[in-house]
């Protein structure tokens, strides 16, 4: 019988992206897929440490999976991700169920460490490599859309952010070997993709090649057979005019930003090191605003960082009333284990922090809802992605701007589609409409 791997994914976009890779490699070892960990004969958790809650998620998987262990004493436990970088070889010590640990540069070596687990060796990975950042072509589970890693790491040390101990140092991917992923996808299928980054606008600095991230998308833009390109995240102290140009005048870059402001006071910006001020980012924002007809911007936020007084927050409150995001993720610090802010005593409650966080996500859900409001009428472009269970004739897709949009059509259409929807009613989150 063949084996199976049970693969869960917390965290961000690069996760998913490595769970694919990971997928890939188990499938080259002869493993077949499941979503039912009782079947399986292998369990990864692929795991986020960004805020505390996350890490806390990874105790509990474990202790969640241990007990098939019982049935089949072959099955193995694996921790992947930023949890395992973190914690390394302390995982292993710890819980006597967990087999492997792998941590965020260690996908490559995937194919010895499972072959050497599946005889019994506990093996922890998680040295960072000092080779030049490839990604060799996998084979994965297609949809219509993809997410593509462009480089890794980050050097920009936010005081409260883990990542940059979790992810490393910044590499980039050469050019060459991104695109011919990209065209491999089209050629399967994939008609948008999501470059991913800590930082995409560094895109390029320590490679050999001479290149930025705007000269990189230019390039992506020539693929045939693209249709939608996204990215993200991008960094507003890097965050160029140029960049904005080129969105503008092609057609293929979708109209979204996502642009973590993180918070509206200066002086808690500044204990953050996130290396702008408020009045700084939002003239990059106008900008793009100005430029990019009918951009959709998103940012995230952090409420109750070390030191932040009421008024501080209220800078945060006006920010998002005088931005105009569409969608924003809003979270309450958490001190981070050798970041620098854990440094700094945790001083705001936790029912203070959970006042603001509600404060700032009530009055954003009476911006998102002005805004989809004022979209009822417009016609947009869908990209489908799937069709209702339900219903034959209510399909789902995004328009540009990343909104979910909900449709009704009479003619069949399938995933990968793009068609106009006329915009008929706002939801909560989502638009709703039909197609014309
Ligand atoms: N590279 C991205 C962010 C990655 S982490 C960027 O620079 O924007 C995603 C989000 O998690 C961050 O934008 C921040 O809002 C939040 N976050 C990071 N560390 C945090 C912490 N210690 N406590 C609470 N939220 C945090
Ligand atoms: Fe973290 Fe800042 Fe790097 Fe984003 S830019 S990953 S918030 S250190
Ligand atoms: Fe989490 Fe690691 Fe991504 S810490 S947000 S999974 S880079």
């Amino acid at each position: 019988m063949t084996k199976k791997l049970y693969i869960k994914t917390f965290g961000c976009q690069m996760n998913e992206y490595d769970t694919e890779r990971i997928i890939s490699a188990f499938e080259m070892m002869g493993y077949g897929m499941t979503d039912d960990p009782s079947e399986a004969d292998f369990a990864i958790i692929n795991t986020c440490s960004v805020r505390e809650k996350p890490s806390e998620k990874v105790k509990s998987e474990i202790g969640r999976l241990k007990k098939y262990k019982k049935d089949n004493p072959n099955f193995k436990i694996g921790v992947a991700g930023c949890v395992a970088q973190q914690e390394g070889e302390a995982i292993l010590d710890s819980n006597s169920y967990v087999d492997m640990v792998l941590g965020t540069d260690g996908i490559p070596r995937i194919g010895e460490v499972v072959e050497r687990v599946e005889n019994g060796e506990r093996i922890a990975v998680t040295e960072f490599s000092s080779d030049n950042f490839t990604i060799p072509n996998f084979s994965r589970n297609r949809s219509v859309s993809a997410f593509v890693t462009i480089m890794k790491g980050c050097d920009n040390f936010c005081s409260y952010c883990i990542v940059p101990y979790v992810r490393g140092r910044e590499k980039s991917r050469k050019s060459i070997e991104i695109l011919d992923e990209v065209k491999y996808l089209v050629d399967n299928g994939v008609k948008e993709v999501t470059f991913l980054g800590q930082n995409v606008n560094s895109y390029g600095k320590n490679l050999d090649e001479n290149i930025n991230f705007t000269q990189f998308l230019y390039m992506a833009t020539k693929i045939d057979g693209l249709e939608r390109i996204r990215f993200v995240t991008s960094h507003p102290k890097d965050f160029s005019g140029e960049l904005v140009d080129l969105i503008s005048s092609e057609e293929k870059i979708c109209e979204y930003l996502h642009l973590p402001l993180q918070a509206g006071s200066d002086s808690v910006l500044k204990k953050m090191n996130r290396g702008y001020s408020y009045s700084e980012y939002f003239e990059k924002v106008s900008m793009a605003k100005e430029k990019i007809k009918n951009i959709a911007i998103s940012s995230d936020f952090i409420v109750g960082f070390p030191g932040e007084k009421d008024d501080d927050f209220l800078k945060t409150l006006d920010a998002i009333k005088e931005i105009e995001y569409e969608t924003i993720f809003a979270f309450k610090y958490s001190p981070r284990p050798g970041t620098k802010a854990s440094d700094i005593e945790d001083d705001v409650s936790e029912i203070v922090k959970s006042q603001r966080l509600k404060k700032l996500l009530d009055e954003q859900e009476k911006i998102t809802s002005r805004l989809l409001k004022s979209q009822i009428g417009e016609i947009q472009e869908v990209m489908v992605e799937g069709i209702s269970k339900k219903d034959n004739k209510v399909f789902s897709g995004r328009n540009r701007r990343n909104r979910i949009v909900n449709f009704v059509s009479s003619k069949v259409l399938k995933a990968g589609d793009i068609v106009n929807v006329k915009i008929l009613e706002a939801k909560k989150n989502s638009l709703y409409g039909e197609k014309i």
